[in-house]
Order: C-alpha cells, then structure tokens, then sequence
C-alpha cells in the first residue's frame, strides 16, 4: 500500500505561475528543506512531488498529494538525482457539487469522469476535483477516485486538502502532517478563479451506482439495467462467486458498507446465494474488522475471508467450483477485469462494481438484483428491500496495526547481496553497459530501418510482455516488433546482412551481438514517442545497438536513450534519410571530439563500395556526453560516487 502524504503547491497554481511551458522535471533534493522543486523550463518552483513504481501511486492524490506511477528505471534515476521528465500536462478540472450518497460510490465518480472524457480524455492530464461536493467523499473514496484515474490515462488525480484528510492523517498516527498541512492549507487547494486547459462539472447527488463490463473496465451499465443488458448479451445473469477487497476497495469504510449489507440480510435469516470471498488489503484493515466484527457478520452471510494478499485480483485463486473453458459470471470489486485475469477461465464474465453493490448481488445471486427497487424474500417469507449502507469513515478507537511482520533493513546494506534465481523467467539483476573504448564506431550494420511511426509501443510493446519488465534479456525478445520495416513493408522481419536470410527483429539483434557486430537504427519523425518507456532504451543497449538515427526524436525517448549511452542522431539535413539503405554500413566517426553543439560525422557504406558522408546532429550537453563515455548514466553515477568516497 503505497499512499503517502507530501506537501505540494497545487498543479493549477504551478500552470498559472509557468503558463506556456512545454517540459516539467522533478528534482530530488536530498538534504534541502524542499523535497522535490518542480522546474519548468525558466522557472524553479518549490513543490513536493513523489513518484511511484506502484500503478497506485496516484492513491496520494486523495491526500493532496501529486503522486505518479513511473517505470523502475525512471525511479533509480531519481534516487540518484537525476532529474525526471514529463510533458508538462494539460489540467482537468473536474466540479463537485451534490453530495455523495445513497448506493453510489466513489468509482461512480470516475465512471461519470470516464463517461465524459472517454477511455483516453486523461492522457497527458492531470485531473484536478474541487468544488463544495468534495468534503461529501471520504479520504479513501478520494483515494479510489485518483487510482482509478489510470482508467482514463490521467497522469495523476488530486484533491484539495480538506478537513477528511485530516481526520484520516489523524487517525492513522500522522496528525503531525496534518498539522504541517493546516499550516499551508492555502496553498494546498486550487487559487480561486484558476484557468484549467478543461472544466467538466458532475453533481454527486445525480450519480447512479454502475457496474462495468463484462472484459474491459469501460463498459459501464447501470445497475438497474445490467439484468436486462446480460439476458439480451447471453452473459450468464446467475452469479457464480461475489468478490471483494485486494489492494484498493478495502478500505475501512468500504468493509463497514459491505458488513452493513450483509447485517440487513442476515436480519432476515438470508445467506449469500452466491459463494463471497473477502480478501483485506492490508494486515491493519484485517486486525481491525475482525476486532470490530465486520468479519464476523461477513463471514455468517457466507462469507470466506482469504489471507491479506493480492489474491484473486491478480489471479492467485484456486478456483474449484468451474471447470476451466465453463461459461459463467463473477462480481467483483477489483480494478481490472481483464478476460482471464481473475482465475485465467476466458469464458469468466468479470463484472466490477462496488463492494456494497458486490455483496447485495452475492445475496440475490442474479445480475437481475438492483438494490435501489427489488425486493428480496427473507427467511420469514416476507418480502423487504436493502437499505443504501451506512458505515464509518474510519473506526471509532484506533486502527488496530495486527502483527507487526515489517523485516528491517541492515544498518549498513553495503555488504547485502540481492540473490536471484539464475532460472527465473521474470527477474534478472541488471549488468553495467560496456564504457566507450574510445574509438569511433566503425562498420555497423542496419539492424532495421523503420518506415513511418514508431512509438515507444512500436519500440518495446506492452500487454503479455510486461511480465518480463524485470528481465531485461527476456523483455528484449519484443525489441521493435511492431515497428515497419522500409525494406519489405513487414513488421517483425528483417534482413540479417550477415547471413541474408529475413528474420524476427530481436533474433537477427542477437545474432549481430553473437558475432560482435555493433549495429544502428535508422527512423523516421518523432521517433519514440508514446508513453515513457525505460525499456524502449535498454533492449536496444543491450541487444547490441550503438546508434539511432532519425529524422526527429520524441524529447524523453531521446533522454531515454542517452541514459543508456546510446547515441540518439539526427540528420542536419532530413533529405539524407533516403541516402541510407537498410543493406549500408555505417560508420561514426571523429568521437574522440564529441562536443556539445558540434554535429557528428557518418560515413554510409553502399555494398557496391561507393561511400558518401552526411552529418548528423545531436543535443548531448556535456554532463550527457560523460554518460554515453562511461557506458550509461548509471555508470557514470558510479564513478562519481566512487571519486568522492
Ligand atoms: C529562459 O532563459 C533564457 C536565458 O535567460 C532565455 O533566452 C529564454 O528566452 C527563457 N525562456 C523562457 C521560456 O522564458
Ligand atoms: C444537484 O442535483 C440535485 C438533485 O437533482 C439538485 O437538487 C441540485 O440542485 C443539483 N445541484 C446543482 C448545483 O446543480
Ligand atoms: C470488463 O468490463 C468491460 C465493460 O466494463 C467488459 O466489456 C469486459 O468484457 C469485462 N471483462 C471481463 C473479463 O469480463
Ligand atoms: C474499486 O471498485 C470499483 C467498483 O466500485 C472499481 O471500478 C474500481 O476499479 C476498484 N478499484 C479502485 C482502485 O477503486
Ligand atoms: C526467459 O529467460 C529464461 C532464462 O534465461 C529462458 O529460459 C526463457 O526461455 C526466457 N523466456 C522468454 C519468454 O523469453
Ligand atoms: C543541424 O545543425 C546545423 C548546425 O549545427 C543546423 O544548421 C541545421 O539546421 C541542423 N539541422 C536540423 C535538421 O535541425
Ligand atoms: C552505389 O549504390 C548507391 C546506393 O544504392 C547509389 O546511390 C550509387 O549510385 C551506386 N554507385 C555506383 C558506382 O554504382
Ligand atoms: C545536461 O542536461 C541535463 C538534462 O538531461 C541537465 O540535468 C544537466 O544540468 C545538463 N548539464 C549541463 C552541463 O548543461
């Protein structure tokens, strides 16, 4: 569980004090009074930024936090003080007004959000939510709402600082924070009459609980009309298991709405018809139901209580009531619901919604259950409707913290060794880059020439391949797989100049490798492009790549690529991009002269032995240059450490 507290001048009043800049970085500045100082080009601002390696970082928004997920890669290079670059982002402004109530729940927010933008209306966002309805949604329900701003791409989601997140600091031992926070509160929500690049405005008392899917988080359908949705789909409308809690939607007010449901039917002597898992998300959520005896009436309704883990959210459930390959339907509470990610059966319809409305539908059994009208038969044969779940925020004595189960690190960690499985598919330590031999990079081969986009997806693709993020040897197996090759209009086949035979991209780069072979990209405008993506720079350093050439770079692809010393090029002239031919060598020379502002020479080797020299440009400041000498950033970083030790 990654929220964390950290001061910050709001997002809107950093726009307003820099309109017009292109590039935000983040600095760590160890040892100073200010913790992060957010740079937009001119302007240095104090501010507090923290970024994440958990895709639930963003949570911290709910505490007034800007809080953004980042690859690993991008983190290590903060640790060591190297700056952090993004696209400064364009800002949403979401309105609250209404109150929060009733069956609706924060993620109706984010549906209501999503609904209005669309799946991508986020990307390159950050989602500011302000108005009078915000001191209606709990601390954690704001949390929900900005970790589920990655539904819409967001880069982050923020909420001003207000009294429930006082009330939460308070309770979870960090009053101090909050008395820090009273103390600057003006600068912790948005200045009045702000601009934002987009306002929408919901009103709370309007929303109606939703319930999403089956297999993809953005179809949404209310709750009313799912049972009719289903029959009409063929979804299966019985509901073979009720899931809820994990990481997210487990919060203490979450469980109490969930108990509250279940109290109401077991008041009528009725159990879930449905099987209904329980999985806390922390070992302090699980010690303090059960000492207040949400897990009780949970567990009488029929409830199972699983060990505080991921769990079935990420497919750790051993699933015995279907048979793989049966066609059936789940409710969960979960963030995802990828097909098959719950219990890896592609016929599983996963539908999300929230907890409450997961466990009154876990007692009807049937998607034709809306909590809002229908009626359920109690024990007693007499008919009665659940009423919309109250429950407390935060527990009334402390949080019971359970067992205390925290490893501590050594004092001094310099003589810890990190033991990984030499076997392991998915974790690999990684080595240092070869440091330049101080000669210039002679003869290297083409290993493709990519004819029109190639985005940082082209370059290192998602989806099944980021279970191997941790190896890098392994996550190279997709290097520029979806990238089009100039030579046959193909993805993912290429010539091997050595053997002349067409194959994958990653294999003929392996095999240049084998043979000691150096090669080079060549591409097109705006190379790199996309999302930052680490890997989309460390598979070609480590597949063997010296050089990408292109007509133009992405700005943070290009960083990207000098940090792992690479040389990332560009044709002074642009025209000279149809003077080299995927069957050329390459040869860069004149790098014993590397310098700032001074273009690079290339000499292209045509096979019928005819040469020409172009020139290519570059952007390397001095500090970069002693990157791509001393093999990547990271080594450079090393030897700085070790001369000052
Ligand atoms: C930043 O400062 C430089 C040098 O002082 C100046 O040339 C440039 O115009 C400034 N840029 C902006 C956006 O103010
Ligand atoms: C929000 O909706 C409620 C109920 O429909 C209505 O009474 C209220 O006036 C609305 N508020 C705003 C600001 O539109
Ligand atoms: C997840 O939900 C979406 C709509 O919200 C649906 O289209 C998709 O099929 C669901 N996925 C699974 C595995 O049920
Ligand atoms: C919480 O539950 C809602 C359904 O209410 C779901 O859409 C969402 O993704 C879950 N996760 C988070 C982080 O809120
Ligand atoms: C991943 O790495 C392991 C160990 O190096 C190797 O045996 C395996 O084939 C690789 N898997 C993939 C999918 O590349
Ligand atoms: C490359 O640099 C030279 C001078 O250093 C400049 O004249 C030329 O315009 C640059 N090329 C491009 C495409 O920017
Ligand atoms: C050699 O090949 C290059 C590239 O295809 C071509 O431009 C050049 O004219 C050729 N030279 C000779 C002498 O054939
Ligand atoms: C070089 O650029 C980096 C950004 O990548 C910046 O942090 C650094 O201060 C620059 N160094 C010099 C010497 O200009």
């Amino acid at each position: 569980m990654c929220t964390s507290f950290w001061l910050l001048q709001t997002w809107s009043k950093l726009q307003s004090a820099t309109a017009g800049a292109k590039y935000g970085v983040g600095f760590w500045k160890p040892g100073s009074g200010i913790i992060h100082q957010i740079i937009l080009e001119n302007y240095s601002y104090p501010g507090v930024m923290l970024i994440g390696t958990d895709s639930h970082t963003p949570n911290g928004g709910g505490l007034g936090g800007i809080c953004i997920g980042v690859g690993g890669a991008d983190a290590v290079d903060v640790m060591a003080g190297i700056p952090w670059e993004l696209k400064c982002p364009k800002v949403i402004g979401v309105k609250l007004t209404g109150k929060l109530s009733g069956w609706s729940s924060p993620k109706d927010v984010i549906l209501k959000v999503a609904g209005i933008l669309t799946v991508k209306g986020g990307t390159g966002a950050i989602i500011e939510y302000h108005g009078p309805g915000v001191d209606s949604i709990s601390c954690t329900g704001m949390a929900t709402i900005c970790n589920m701003g990655a539904e819409i791409g967001a880069t982050t989601s923020i909420f001003p600082y207000n009294a429930r997140m006082k009330k939460y600091l308070g309770k979870t031992g960090r009053a101090d924070i909050a008395a820090l926070a009273d103390e600057f509160q003006q600068h912790l929500v948005p200045d009045s009459g702000c601009q934002y690049d987009q306002v929408i405005e919901i009103n709370l008392s309007e929303l109606k609980p939703h319930i999403n899917g089956p297999f993809t988080p953005d179809l949404a359908h209310p709750v009313s009309d799912i049972g009719a949705v289903a029959e009409k789909e063929g979804w299966p409308v019985d509901i073979r298991v009720g899931l809820i809690g994990s990481c997210t939607n487990s919060s203490y007010e979450d469980m109490g709405r969930s108990a509250a449901v279940a109290k109401q039917a077991l008041a009528h002597g009725l159990k879930c018809k449905s099987k209904f898992t329980i999985t806390p998300g922390s070992e302090q959520i699980r010690a303090t139901i059960e000492r207040d005896g949400y897990a009780q009436i949970l567990r009488d309704v029929g409830g199972l209580v699983l060990a505080n883990a991921c769990g079935p959210c990420i497919g750790q459930w051993d699933r015995k009531d279907i048979k793989k390959g049966e066609k059936n339907t789940i409710v969960t509470s979960y963030n995802r619901n990828f097909t098959g990610r719950n219990d890896a059966n592609p016929e599983t319809h996963a539908f999300v919604t929230s907890p409450e409305i997961v466990t009154a539908l876990s007692i009807a059994g049937t998607l034709k259950f809306n909590p809002e009208t229908d009626y359920l038969t109690g024990a007693d044969g007499k008919k009665f409707k659940l009423e919309a779940p109250d429950a407390d925020e935060l527990p009334k004595l402390e949080f019971d913290p359970g067992q205390d189960t925290y490893q501590y690190p050594p004092k001094d960690g310099s003589g810890q060794h990190v033991d990984v499985s030499p076997t392991s598919q998915r974790l690999q330590l990684l080595e240092p880059f070869d440091k330049w031999d101080g000669k210039d990079l002679e003869d290297m081969l083409i290993l493709i020439k990519v004819k029109g986009k190639c985005t940082t997806d082209h370059i290192s693709a998602a989806g099944p391949w980021l279970k191997f993020r941790g190896h890098l040897d392994n996550i190279s197996n997709n290097l520029l797989i979806g990238a089009i090759n100039i030579e046959n209009g193909k993805a993912n086949s290429v010539r091997n100049a050595l053997t002349q035979e067409f194959g994958p991209v990653p294999d003929t780069a392996r095999y240049y490798k084998k043979m000691g072979v150096k090669w080079a990209v060549i591409g097109d405008e705006n190379y790199g492009e996309g999302s930052s993506r680490e890997h989309a720079a460390l598979e070609p350093r480590h597949l063997g790549g010296r050089v990408i050439i292109t007509k133009s770079f992405a700005r943070i692809h290009e960083t990207n690529l000098k940090k792992q010393g690479l040389l990332p090029l560009t044709f002074a002239d642009p025209a000279d991009y149809n003077k080299i031919h995927p069957v050329d060598k390459l040869s860069i020379v004149g790098l014993a002269d590397f310098a700032p502002g001074k273009p690079l020479k290339c000499i292209i080797k045509h096979p019928n032995g005819s040469q020409e020299t172009i020139m290519l440009n570059h952007t390397f400041n001095e500090s970069q240059i002693e990157w791509f000498q001393a093999g990547s950033a990271l080594n450079r970083m090393k030897e700085l450490q070790q001369k000052s030790s």
